[in-house]
């Protein structure tokens, strides 16, 4: 298939559609053998968008992520939340706290603390009663699809169970922007799938933008925009235009699309193009 499918790299968004914005971002590691690990990225991210990265290990991702989430400082560049510059935030642990959750490929979960009381663990940045925390940890966990665990330690859960505790925590805070690094690193298929599943009705329900590392091919084609990077630069920043995903929410709605879906036998000529439209028709 020709490469229309994609739309080319898009101008600078309206100011009041970024949520976030970084200015020729650089991190250096290390000082002897001096590591360029993010070399001067220019990047938008809209609200309410859905982003994955990708790019072989060691180009970046991560230190990326940690950047536009304030759990490291630029050697220099900026990165720009809801237009405040990060450099000119007092509080960093205050301002992530109330703006970001993060997901990490291993959860994190801290192993004495049962389900419900990880979730709440971030709740104690914010002035509410100790019921209150419990009624919101609660009322996460079982959006999470796990109310019935909420005792439970860790070590009696299962990996994708923990996850889904993992970015219920991430969600404590109401926050507007969830950035998962390898979410779905350590699960089988079925419970990446759920992942994915959950994330996209977040980001479909509540608005929330997502900024998802990964090198699972199902978890970036759940993304409208997919950022690779290689040896800390962008290489490449591609959406899906407006104009295709009408045509591809056109036919994702007739028999062919739902028979392409289901994966159904379908005529030789079509049996060939099946899986990218499958994948294409998965992400609108
Ligand atoms: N704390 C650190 N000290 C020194 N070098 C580091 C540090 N963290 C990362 N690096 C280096 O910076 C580069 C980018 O690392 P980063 O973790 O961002 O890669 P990544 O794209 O997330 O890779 P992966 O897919 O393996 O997670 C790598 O060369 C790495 O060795
Ligand atoms: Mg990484």
């Amino acid at each position: 298939m020709a490469e229309p499918v994609i739309a080319a790299e898009a101008p600078p968004p309206e100011t009041s559609e970024v949520i976030l914005e970084t200015r020729a971002l650089t991190r250096v590691y290390g000082e002897k053998v001096p590591v360029k690990a993010l070399d001067g990225v220019d990047l938008w991210i809209r609200r309410g968008e859905v982003l994955a990265i990708v790019g072989p290990s060691g180009s970046g991702k991560s230190t990326l992520l940690n950047l536009i989430g304030a759990l490291d400082r630029p050697t220099s560049g900026e990165v720009i939340v809801n237009g405040t510059p990060l450099s000119k935030v007092r509080n960093l642990d205050r301002f992530r706290s109330r703006t970001i959750g993060f997901i990490f490929q291993s959860h994190n979960l801290l192993p004495t603390l049962t389900a419900r009381e990880n979730v709440e663990v971030p709740m104690h940045e914010l002035p509410l009663r100790p019921g209150q925390r419990r009624a919101r940890a609660m009322e996460l966990l079982a959006m999470v699809g796990l109310a019935e665990r909420q005792d439970h330690l860790p070590n009696q859960l299962s990996g994708g169970e923990r996850q889904r505790v993992a970015i219920a925590r991430a969600l404590a805070n109401s926050p507007s922007m969830l950035l998962a690094d390898e979410p779905t690193g350590n699960l089988d298929s079925k419970n990446t799938a759920d992942i994915v599943a959950l994330l996209t009705r977040l980001n479909r329900e509540q608005g929330v933008t997502l900024v998802i590392v990964t090198h699972n091919t199902e978890v970036a084609a759940a993304a409208r925009r997919v950022i690779t990077f290689r040896d800390g630069k962008i290489l490449r920043d591609v959406s899906m235009s407006n104009e295709l995903e009408r045509e591809l929410l056109e036919l994702k709605r007739s028999p062919l699309g739902q028979a392409i879906l289901r994966g159904d036998h379908l005529p030789p000529a079509l049996a060939e193009v099946a899986p990218v439209l499958h994948d294409l028709l998965e992400r609108v």
